[in-house]
């Protein structure tokens, strides 16, 4: 008799196995390469790196630090040629700078410079052979663009211009300097990258001098107000002044925003989305309601924070960019709230599968503010929108295992979430499980989706499930959506999350608490081999795995290596890797690919 047919976009690679090489692996019958590197050339005309002659000037003119989110948009039907649009989240000084052990030890050059590290490329790619692989074009001069901790942003929508936005220095409260700490992302349908500004209260010093009426928000931010310089600081305000909260109290609500940039004109100023509330940003999902409107899902990363989704106004209009650059600046502003179907007598913390063998239940999206209308009792429109943590507080919102990256299934429909991990979930004081967080001190995370009714993005509610509980599937507290756990990968702390064609969830994760390196992963999501997880590559030692993208024709699939070697007690001279050169380790995008037969990843 015949073999059974392998279905269209099966994933039928051979699983990488758990490791901690200081390499990043790939299945058999894969390549991969490095695509740019930390201090590459980005700018035409861009010095070459020189790791002993680093400059604020030079950097600024290279590829970043801690490369995060990655985009790679084809500029022409075949891709030929590409877009790569890469995040920096954050620097790592002692494994940037020779003789530096800690930020203490930074000059005001080597601050200089890691404002320089921080921020988004663009840089043109050209694909190699008639392979998955890319490569940097020799001279990016139509595309390529650095956007740093210096350049120039706009804010916009109903909390621009808002006092709370108002310094010094910009007395319109409209102009910003810099992005920070920006995390995942997102390509918008109309051909934009939304970009999340993170963990932005560690640049900031001063805390403690703020206007007294301003510091609990400072605080709910993650902002120190009791020590004037917190540990750990990089001392950014000792070459420039906005840094320091005592004397700028608004400069820190100029960040934690959604930003949106067009990757395709290198001249445009970049833009903060107020409409789509300030928080720790993990990134944006953006997708198209049944009749049209842009709706962005939004992941606030920090224990016990909210899940958010921005429906827009205004609809999409197909082509038409300067239109669809609007859409994100006036629209409805959700939180979710989650409640189980099963008793809360069975959710007894331990992840064991309440009686109807699901952690599953309904859920609805709590409206903050609808246009220039705020719903929030006792909140200006810009106080939720700036104070949206406070704002979604008092609603009664669901508090969450660390919301990462989120993404709708273009196959299915729905909503795919990464809850990292919680350790403090059920801890003294703390919230304990619930049905959508069912493990107390979540060590590993979950993968949460959301099917809005009607298969409606723009739906005000919905039900939900957790197809996947993390960890190590020997493990009785995991679950892979039923499937048969002596096949299926170890995963823990789950972070990105993306899509190939045929609907298969790809994830990379974050400070694997398994012991071995992070990695990327994929499963499929319906059928049979639904929940069967895979492990696809692994990257060095002390890395995480970003990205990743998946290429419209399926042949590449793209990830960043950030943090390679932070390691307890690594320093540049002292390195815990030395990835991807042999001498010291450098943030890093690749690329892997199929070179014979069936190209399709996956395959
Ligand atoms: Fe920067 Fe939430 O990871
Ligand atoms: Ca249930
Ligand atoms: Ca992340
Ligand atoms: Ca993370």
């Amino acid at each position: 008799p015949a073999a059974p047919r392998t279905p269209k976009g099966a994933l039928t690679f051979t699983p990488v196995a758990p490791n901690t090489a200081d390499a990043v692996t790939i299945p058999s019958g894969y390549k991969s390469s490095v695509v740019i590197r930390w201090g590459e050339p980005v700018l035409p005309g861009a010095p070459a790196f020189d790791v002993k002659k680093q400059t604020a000037a030079a950097q600024a003119q290279q590829f970043g630090y801690n490369n995060d989110y990655v985009a790679v948009i084809p500029l022409d039907r075949h891709g030929e040629r590409a877009l790569l649009v890469v995040n920096h989240e954050y620097t790592n000084e002692e494994l940037m700078f020779p003789g530096v052990k800690s930020v203490a030890d930074t000059t005001a050059e080597h601050k200089k410079i890691a404002m320089a590290a921080h921020g988004l490329s663009v840089v043109e790619l050209e694909r190699v052979g008639d392979t998955g692989q890319y490569r940097p074009v020799k001279k990016g001069k139509r595309y390529n663009r650095r956007l740093t901790a210096s350049s120039k942003f706009l804010l916009t929508g109903p909390a621009a211009g808002s006092d709370l936005l108002k310094t010094k220095a910009d007395p319109t409260g409209t102009v910003v300097l810099g992005t920070l700490n920006n995390c995942a992302g997102g390509l918008t349908p109309w051909g934009t990258v939304l970009s999340g500004e993170e963990n932005f209260n560690q640049y900031f010093v001063g805390g403690n001098g703020a206007p007294a009426a301003e510091q609990p928000a400072l605080k709910r931010y993650g902002i120190d107000i009791t020590a004037a310089v917190p540990s750990g600081n990089r001392r950014w305000d000792l070459v420039d002044e906005r840094f320091d909260l005592s004397k700028h109290p608004h400069e820190a609500n100029r960040f934690g925003w959604i930003v949106e940039l067009d990757p395709f004109d290198k001249n445009s100023i970049p833009r903060k989305r107020t409409a789509l509330g300030r928080f720790k940003h993990e990134g944006g999902g953006p997708t198209i309601s049944n009749d049209g409107h842009a709706v962005v899902y939004l992941g606030d990363d920090e224990r016990f924070d909210y899940i958010y989704k921005f429906v827009s106004d205004k609809k999409v209009r197909r082509g038409d960019t300067k239109h669809n650059m609007t859409l994100l600046d006036s629209g409805t502003l959700y939180v979710g709230k989650f409640s189980g179907d099963s008793p809360a007598a069975e959710i007894d913390g331990t992840g064991k599968l309440p009686a109807d063998g699901a952690f599953d239940g309904t859920g609805t999206w709590i409206p903050l503010v609808r246009g220039n209308e705020s719903l929030v009792e006792g909140f200006t429109v810009e106080q939720v929108l700036i104070n949206t943590r406070l704002a979604a507080d008092k609603v009664g919102a669901t508090k969450m295992d660390r919301p990462e990256d989120i993404e709708r299934n273009p196959v299915d429909g729905k909503v795919y979430v990464a809850l990292t991990n919680n350790s403090n979930r059920g801890a003294t004081g703390a919230a304990p499980a619930d049905e959508a967080n069912p493990r107390n001190s979540n060590r590993h995370g979950h993968i949460l989706t959301i099917s809005e009714k009607h298969n409606d993005a723009a739906a005000e509610s919905f039900t939900w499930a957790l197809p996947i509980v993390c960890g190590d599937p020997k493990d009785a507290s995991t679950y892979f959506a039923g499937y048969d756990k002596t096949k299926v990968s170890p995963i823990s702390c789950p972070d990105n999350v993306a899509f190939d064609k045929a609907g298969n969830l790809w994830i990379s994760t974050d400070g694997n608490a398994l012991g071995s390196n992070d990695g990327l992963f994929a499963t499929p999501v319906s059928g049979s081999e639904a929940g069967h997880v895979k492990q696809f590559l692994t990257v060095p030692k002390g890395a995480e795995t970003c990205g990743p993208f998946i290429t419209p024709d399926q042949k590449s699939v793209f990830i960043a290596v950030q943090h390679p070697g932070e390691l307890e007690g690594a320093t540049l001279d002292t390195p815990k890797s030395v990835w991807p050169d042999g001498q010291y380790a450098r943030p890093a995008v690749v690329v892997t690919w199929r070179p014979k037969g069936d190209q399709r990843i996956g395959s």
